[in-house]
């Protein structure tokens, strides 16, 4: 079953709860907040008192993406602002698998995202830490860029290795210009996890259509281990 993920970068933050309870009340099965640190990405956003207003308004799964510099100094905060999930990227932490430990000691699920230019060769060697891989699909930074086409190669190639790994409970999520039109290559890749900002929060018909809009199209789209 693929999850939908809602990015609140591209809400109107002056309507938050209201945005957040639209997305939750159309089926989205997961919040997606986007922490920037203008270090190393180039824009800046959110904190943890922002994932806690949001936590407070929904039941859903909180998925903190953290887009900062030696993200250890504030994976508590987040975690105590009620985040089930969060990601760092492997780019970002020179300890990976003690970053990762990090977040599961704080009774949370740890994320993993890979830059358009990393290779998934990155998190071989911390499989065992891992509850979810995010392969991003543009440069992170901002919300509104146009999808990377080669990244559905690469969640394919993820796929692979979760399968190989036999670790069919990681999430496969993808993060970056997803849209009604990109997002049936991503379910038939093996993708479980589906974000969306632009396409959802800025579509003519309300976020609560631009939900609808991905969920039908992917619409009976399973991925298939080769050869079954
Ligand atoms: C990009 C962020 C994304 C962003 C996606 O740096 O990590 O989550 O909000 O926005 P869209 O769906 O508009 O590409
Ligand atoms: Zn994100």
């Amino acid at each position: 079953m693929i999850r939908i993920a809602p990015s609140i970068l591209s809400c109107r933050f002056a309507e938050l709860g209201t945005e957040v309870r639209t997305v939750d009340e159309a089926g989205a099965e997961w919040i997606h907040v986007d922490v920037m640190d203008g270090h190393f990405v180039p824009n800046i956003t959110i904190g943890p008192l922002i994932a806690d207003a949001v936590r407070g308004v929904t039941s859903r799964t909180v998925d903190v993406h953290l887009m900062i510099k030696d993200p250890d100094r504030y994976i508590p905060d987040f975690a105590r602002a009620g985040a089930d999930v969060i990601t760092v990227h492997a780019e970002a932490t020179v300890h990976l698998h003690r970053t990762l430990g990090l977040i599961r000691e704080l009774g949370k699920r740890a994320g993993v995202a890979l830059n358009p230019s990393t290779p998934l060769s990155a998190i071989e060697d911390v499989f065992d830490e891992i509850d979810l891989i995010v392969i991003m699909s543009v440069n992170p930074g901002f919300g509104g860029q146009a999808f990377i086409r080669g990244s559905v190669d690469k969640v394919s190639r993820a796929r692979a290795m979760i399968e190989a790994h036999r670790s069919g409970q990681i999430d496969l999520e993808v993060d970056g210009g997803v849209s009604a039109k990109t997002a049936p290559a991503l379910a038939a890749a093996g993708a479980t996890v589906l974000v969306a900002g632009s396409a959802i929060f800025g579509h003519p018909a309300g976020a609560a259509a631009g939900v609808d809009a991905i969920r039908s199209s992917i619409e009976g789209i399973h991925w298939h281990r080769s050869g079954t």
